[in-house]
Formats: C-alpha cells, sequence, structure tokens
C-alpha cells in the first residue's frame, strides 16, 4: 500500500504542493510507477497515462523516461528493454525500399554531441538500473553511434555486462556509398542490476531453441516484416522475434517488463504474447497510438488461440 504526506498550509506556513509518497513493499505488479493521481511533482505533471489495461498488467506512459522512472518505485521491474535514440539523424542518407532516404528519424535522434548525448545515456541508465529488482537485468540495443557510451556508462555506474548479442540482420539494405561494408548488425548490451545480482537465465530453453546446443551470441533475425507494420510505422521497429527471444531467455511468466523507450511497443507485442506483464513509456503521442492497436491485436489473437 502506498502511503501519501501532503504537506498542506498549517497555520500561516507557506503552501507546499509537492507530495511524498511512501510505498511499502509488497505491492501490485504494475504499481512500480506512480499513478496520475499520487505522483509525487509540484506544478510539471511529468506524464499522463495513455493507455491502460489492468486486465492484460498492460499499461503505457506519455512522457520523459527519465523523469518518469525518477518517480517510480525502486526495486520494482525483473526486465527493462531500452532501445534508445542511436543520434542518427543528421542529415545523412540510407536506402530504404531501394531508393535513397534521407536518415531523419524524428527530433528525438538528433545528436547534441558526444558529450550531452553521453550525459543522456548516463542520466537514463542510473534511472533504469535503481527501478530493476536485485536480480532484474536490463538489454540495452544500439549501434556503434552509442553502443560504447552505454557500454562505458553501465560500468561506471556498477551494471555486470553479462553478454553482448550480435543481432545480424540477413536482410540489411546495401549501403549506398559503397565506401563502406553493408552495415548489417546491431549489438544488444544484457546487463545485471550490480555485480552482486544474482540475475535469471533460462538456459535450458535456449539450448531448446538452438537445437539441443549451447545458444551463442550471435543471432540471425530479419528485420521486422510488413505484417508487425500494419498498424503504422515506426522508423526504428525491432522485429517480435528478437524481443520474444530476450523475453524469454531473461524473465519467468508473470514478470514485468520495462521498456523506456517503447515507440510502437515491440517488447509489449512480445510481452503479450509470453504472458508478461508490460509498462511502455514513450514522448511521441503518434507511436503511443500505434503502440496501442498492436497491444489490442496481440491480446485479440491470443485470446482467439485459446478459444481454439
Ligand atoms: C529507437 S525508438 C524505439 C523503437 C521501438 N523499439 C519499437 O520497436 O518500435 C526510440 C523511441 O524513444 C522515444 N524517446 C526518445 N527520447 C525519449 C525520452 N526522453 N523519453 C521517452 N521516450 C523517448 C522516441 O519517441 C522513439 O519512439
Amino acid at each position: 500500500m502506498q502511503k501519501r504526506t501532503n504537506n498542506k498550509k498549517s497555520k500561516g506556513r507557506k503552501v507546499n504542493e509537492k507530495q511524498t509518497i511512501t510505498y511499502n513493499l509488497p505491492e501490485g505488479p504494475l504499481n512500480f510507477y506512480i499513478s496520475e493521481e499520487t505522483a509525487s511533482y509540484g506544478n510539471k505533471k511529468p506524464f499522463t497515462v495513455y493507455y491502460d489495461d489492468p486486465e492484460h498488467s498492460l499499461r503505457l506512459l506519455k512522457g520523459d523516461c527519465i523523469e518518469i522512472l525518477n518517480q517510480a518505485r525502486d526495486n520494482s521491474v525483473d526486465m527493462i528493454f531500452a532501445d534508445p535514440p542511436y543520434f542518427l539523424s543528421n542529415g545523412g542518407i540510407t536506402c530504404h525500399a531501394g531508393k535513397m532516404v534521407s536518415v531523419n528519424k524524428g527530433k528525438w535522434d538528433k545528436s547534441k554531441g558526444v558529450t550531452e548525448n553521453h550525459k543522456f545515456t548516463l542520466e537514463w541508465l542510473k534511472a533504469c538500473q535503481r527501478v530493476l529488482k536485485p536480480n532484474g537485468t536490463i538489454w540495452v540495443s544500439g549501434t556503434t553511434h552509442i553502443i560504447y557510451s552505454v557500454g562505458f556508462a553501465m560500468q561506471e555506474l556498477g551494471y555486470k555486462i553479462l553478454n553482448d548479442i550480435i543481432w545480424y540482420k540477413r536482410n540489411a539494405p546495401p549501403n549506398l556509398s559503397c565506401r563502406y561494408f553493408t552495415h548489417s548488425t546491431e549489438i544488444v548490451l544484457w546487463a545485471a542490476k550490480n555485480t552482486k545480482s544474482k540475475h535469471y537465465f533460462d538456459y535450458p530453453l535456449m539450448k531448446k531453441m538452438n537445437q539441443g546446443k549451447q545458444m551463442r551470441n550471435v543471432w540471425e533475425i530479419s528485420s521486422p516484416p510488413a505484417e508487425e507494420k500494419k498498424f503504422g510505422k515506426h522508423p526504428t521497429q525491432k522485429p517480435v522475434e528478437l524481443l520474444k527471444r530476450l523475453i524469454l531467455a531473461s524473465t519467468k511468466k508473470g514478470d514485468l517488463v520495462l521498456d523506456p523507450f517503447c515507440g510502437s511497443s515491440t517488447t509489449g507485442v512480445a510481452a503479450v504474447l509470453l504472458n508478461r506483464k508490460y509498462v511502455g513509456i514513450d514522448l511521441e503521442e503518434e507511436y503511443l497510438g500505434v503502440s496501442r492497436k498492436r497491444l489490442e491485436q496481440a491480446i485479440r489473437g491470443k485470446e482467439a488461440t485459446l478459444c481454439l
């Protein structure tokens, strides 16, 4: 249960609108964050609940993930998948559907320079570390543009890096400039909250999924198929297959999965399909709209299968 202290005006003293919340564990599984009603904010509301489905333990929050996570309960999340801005949208070119297009994924993806970008990485990784349960783990995807900063920040913060997964995209687009090798990989770093963590790893399942052989850290998975984009396109959408594997490897049924940069909620779709709880955060309403449609479709699909 939450205990709320509201510092109202008393005997002529100045009103302090800020509320302090004390949490007594254990709470409901989705209560890792404060709800709109109990948030500890002054004048500025840090977030809104965009979508709430308590029956299926799903929630989408609109706002800045650092501000939201800094108000959330600590030690409350089993697993985090973060696909942060790669800071790629700086006027370069790329190949999309066989055509040359400019890399412009959105304002949120513009670089602020190496130092500022690293500061941002440190801040959100620190906020994530606090909300992770002692034995919880975090996965962070990235390319050369950010992954070294992420790895360095993890070491600065005392995370324990467990693995670097090389995600190989067999259908990567060609390199148009012909001055570089074709980019066809991303890295997903896997880390535990700290060096004392006893992280969960479903080793037998991973082995079974790999025809009885130990699973290695190179995973060949295609970019998302058109079917996964039918409710609208997100410029950096991840494939459901990748998220299913990450979730299966590091969580149990009923665990709470958090995605602080959820975009179209690929993480949420995988969580629904695998019976995990999910909280997604994003700044952009447009992407939360796509998220909602995808989550609702995943629920319908799962329920239809159960009725067969
Ligand atoms: C790389 S995309 C994630 C895509 C997602 N994995 C998917 O499969 O659709 C990053 C997302 O983070 C959001 N974002 C950027 N900065 C943010 C912040 N400070 N707080 C919350 N969301 C943010 C962007 O709007 C964008 O949708």
